[in-house]
């Protein structure tokens, strides 16, 4: 499936995860749109775009169009769906609609992506609220390992938890059904950064019954980069607002993250063609190799490399984490150089850090990648680990 994207053929890429890569066809179509911009640009961004000025030519306008789509493929009503550059975006927006004020708290846990965090507490110190990170143990084994101690943390000022759907640096597939039941009979909403999860696997966001969704189009739907969703269910739509106020401002939830000034829309467009690739591709077929490749890689890594995986399979997606030989090192600079050497000696991408006291490779299973793939990298570091003046040595 390589020849599909523009991927270099002399790299071994094992991070699809990280931002993406996009098909050749989506680029064309992305492309193509560009192009229909550029022959009326004001017509198009004033008009066809968004409706902002009337289009008695069309019954809807390209971006929701193209919004629905993408809420047919996530099992959403169009109407509860918009467009967001990424994840990020979304999942600000809702942190910054919480009504918080002292004495509150919004609860993530030490497993979240970084700048998540960094956006939950950003908006308590504003308000005044408390930031309660929670400690989750790894190996995770089942649902109550997770589901437990958040309730734990749940007081009567607690005004949302934010859980991933799937976690980034572990690649944990998370209960977060679970999460959203016990949260829901507490009266607590929940929001999901689902960053990893539309195109990895399938998903109906209603049935999670979760207050707000986001999620990335651009890491797993083939999806142009700069492109995601913002989900909310429809009683937390009228006190959610966009970071960026513009015209939309209090028009209703999709106007008002549909106006959000000049930007190129060419990646929210492009998203239906990344979800036809999908479907052409057989979705479910797509699903189950991905999670079986990634399964597989689990084993090859941790046997050659000694070293211990125990996330059960249920936790799994599409991406893996696997500790790497303790002699490859313990901290962030131990990451970096052995990142680095693998990169540009070996010439394989892959998700690297330091975590816990130790080294971990996150490794994505795309369907441009196969057993050899994962072989190469086991190899790799296990040569390194031998040889410590090759970027292992502690
Ligand atoms: C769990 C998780 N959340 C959020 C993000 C941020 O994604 P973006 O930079 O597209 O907003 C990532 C990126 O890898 C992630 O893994």
């Amino acid at each position: 499936m390589l020849e599909h994207w523009l991927l270099d053929p002399d790299c071994t890429y094992l991070n699809h995860g990280t931002v993406g890569a996009t098909p050749r066809r989506v680029l064309q179509r992305q492309q193509a749109i560009r192009d229909e911009i550029e022959r009326q640009p004001s017509r198009f961004m004033l008009r066809e775009l968004s409706g902002h000025q009337p289009m008695p030519w069309r019954a809807e306008s390209r971006v929701r169009e193209a919004g629905d789509r993408v809420a047919a493929f996530l099992g959403a009503r169009p109407d509860d769906l918009v467009f967001v550059p990424n994840v990020t975006t979304g999942l600000n927006a809702v942190l910054g609609s919480l009504p918080l004020g002292p004495g509150d708290e919004v609860v993530v846990t030490d497993l979240a992506y970084g700048a998540v965090t960094l956006a939950a507490g950003a908006v308590c110190e504003r308000g005044g609220a408390t930031l309660r990170t929670v400690h989750l143990e790894y190996p995770i084994r089942d649902a109550g390992d997770v589901v437990e101690p958040i309730v734990q943390a749940l007081t009567p000022r607690t005004k949302a938890v934010v859980i991933d759907h799937v976690t980034a640096q572990t690649a944990l597939v998370m209960p977060v059904a679970d999460v959203a039941a016990e949260c829901r009979a507490r009266g607590v909403p929940v929001l999901v950064d689902g960053a990893h999860v539309p195109g990895s696997r399938p998903l109906d966001i209603p049935s999670l019954g979760v207050d707000w969704y986001s999620g990335n189009l651009h890491k797993w739907a083939h999806a142009p980069r700069g492109c995601g969703i913002l989900w909310a269910a429809p009683e937390r739509q009228p006190a959610l607002h966009s970071p960026i106020v513009s015209w939309g401002h209090n028009q209703g939830f999709r106007a008002e993250f549909e106006h959000t000034a000049t930007s190129d829309p060419s990646g929210y467009l492009a998203a239906p063609e990344g979800i036809a690739l999908l479907h052409e591709w057989n979705f479910e077929a797509c699903v189950t190799y991905m999670h079986g490749l990634a399964w597989e890689a689990a084993a090859i890594l941790s046997e050659h490399w000694g070293t211990a995986f125990e996330i059960p399979r249920h936790m799994v997606g599409a991406m893996v984490t696997v500790p790497l030989p303790q002699n490859a090192g313990a901290t962030d600079a131990d990451a970096a150089r052995v990142r680095l050497a693998l990169l540009v000696e070996d010439r394989i991408e892959v998700q690297l850090h330091a975590w816990r006291g130790r080294l971990w490779a996150r490794v994505s299973a795309q369907i441009y990648n196969d057993r050899e793939d994962i072989a190469r990298l086991a190899d790799a570091v296990a040569r390194r680990c031998r040889d410590g003046s090759k970027g292992c040595q502690p």
